[in-house]
């Protein structure tokens, strides 16, 4: 069984390629190192014992992904490839739309002329704009607050109009709500370009003291110490969950959607501490005002997931704080060293 994974020198990339080499599926990267590293594949290879094919090739570019298509034959597709920066796609929005959208009707397009059915699409919690209401089940009300977002909703849309049009499909929806940690060898993890704009990176980054100190963005929200509270989950449980994605649904046609989380909420200040315990090092922080757009509580009803996919998070907060700190203290400067 042969996957291509889109995206595969990234962060959640790098991580699911690991769990399906130690699966036993072949794989092949297609990454244009926008912002990646080949270096993170040569950590894949070096963690697994096992070899692939890569491909530096940008999915915006026709010819070129349609020949990885003519030269490997895939049962089916991991899709990350795309630009993930909220602040980022309000600056320039062309840029994302052009990006993720014409990359993903690229993909689409080449899939369907080489009879590839099969596609686990990576989307995000954020296609749930504001929700009124928790746990987030994938019933709820879609929409969005930012050009990143309307990509994703734009894609979801795309995948489901695709399978009307040729129900030879299998769609497989993935909807990750906050990933954070790392491979626990501490030889891939994520490597943020410039200041970090999520959390986790953020106090990695004071903790090393490549930052003064934290602002945390609020504290007078209606949660349980007044900071947000998200739903982090663990960047080898998501690769996991790819990986059972693949195992239950490919070949089985239809579009299949599912929350990927651990149901469970941190606000900012109990990261904090739990990052402290497992560091040994202090987090300073000072209190801020709200950032624009940030919602006070999100959180996963990840039991579609459970229930369908065989699939649960294992790995705790307290897992989470210590393999981005053994990431981050052993490559202080990501792939640079
Ligand atoms: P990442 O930036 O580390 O990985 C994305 C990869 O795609 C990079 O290696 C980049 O070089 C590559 N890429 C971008 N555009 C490309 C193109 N046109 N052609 C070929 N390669 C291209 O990001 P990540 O955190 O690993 O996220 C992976 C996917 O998951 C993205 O689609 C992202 O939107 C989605 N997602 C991420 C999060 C998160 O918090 N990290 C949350 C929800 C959803
Ligand atoms: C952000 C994006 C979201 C995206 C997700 C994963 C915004 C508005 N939302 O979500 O679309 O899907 O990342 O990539 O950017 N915080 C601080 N100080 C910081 C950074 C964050 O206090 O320096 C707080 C935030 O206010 C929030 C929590 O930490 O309460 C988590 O923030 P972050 O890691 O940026 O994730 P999201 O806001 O959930």
């Amino acid at each position: 069984m042969k996957v291509l994974v889109t995206g595969g020198a990234g962060y959640i990339g790098s991580h699911t390629c690991v769990e399906l080499l130690n699966a036993d599926y072949e794989i092949a990267v297609l990454d244009n190192l926008s912002n990646s590293s080949e270096k993170a594949l040569d950590r894949v290879k070096e963690i697994t014992g096992k070899n692939f094919n890569f491909y530096n090739y940008d999915l915006l570019d026709y010819e070129k992904t349609d020949k990885v298509f003519s030269s490997e034959k895939f049962d089916g597709v991991i899709h990350f490839a795309g630009l993930k920066a909220v602040g980022e796609s309000v600056q320039i929005p062309l840029r994302y739309y052009h990006n993720n959208i014409t990359g993903t009707l690229n993909l689409l397009d080449i899939m369907e002329k080489h009879h590839v059915y099969n596609i686990v699409f990576s989307s995000s919690a954020t296609v749930y704009g504001m929700p009124e209401k928790l746990p987030i089940t994938e019933e709820f009300p879609l929409s969005t607050t930012n050009p990143y977002g309307s990509t994703k909703l734009m894609i979801e849309n795309i995948l489901k109009d695709l399978y009307v049009s040729n129900n030879r499909f299998s769609v497989t929806i993935l909807r990750y709500f906050n990933p954070v940690g790392a491979h626990e060898s501490g030889k891939i993890g994520e490597n943020p370009k410039g200041i970090p704009n999520n959390l986790m990176p953020y106090i990695q980054q004071v903790a090393i003291g490549k930052l003064p100190q934290l602002s945390v963005f609020g504290n007078q929200y209606p949660t349980k110490d007044g900071t947000g509270v998200r739903d982090y989950i663990h960047v080898v449980d998501l690769g996991i969950a790819h990986v059972k994605a693949i195992e239950k649904k490919l070949g089985e046609t239809g579009v299949h959607i599912y929350n990927i989380g651990t149901g469970k909420g941190y606000s900012v200040l109990e990261i904090v501490s739990a990052f402290e315990k497992e560091s040994g090092k202090e987090i300073k922080y000072k209190i801020c005002p709200n950032r624009a757009g940030d919602i006070a509580a999100c959180y996963a009803d990840a039991s579609k997931a459970k229930r369908e996919l065989g699939w649960e998070a294992e790995r705790g907060l307290d897992a989470m704080c210590r393999d981005s700190w053994n990431w981050q203290s052993g490559n202080p400067n990501g792939y640079d060293d």
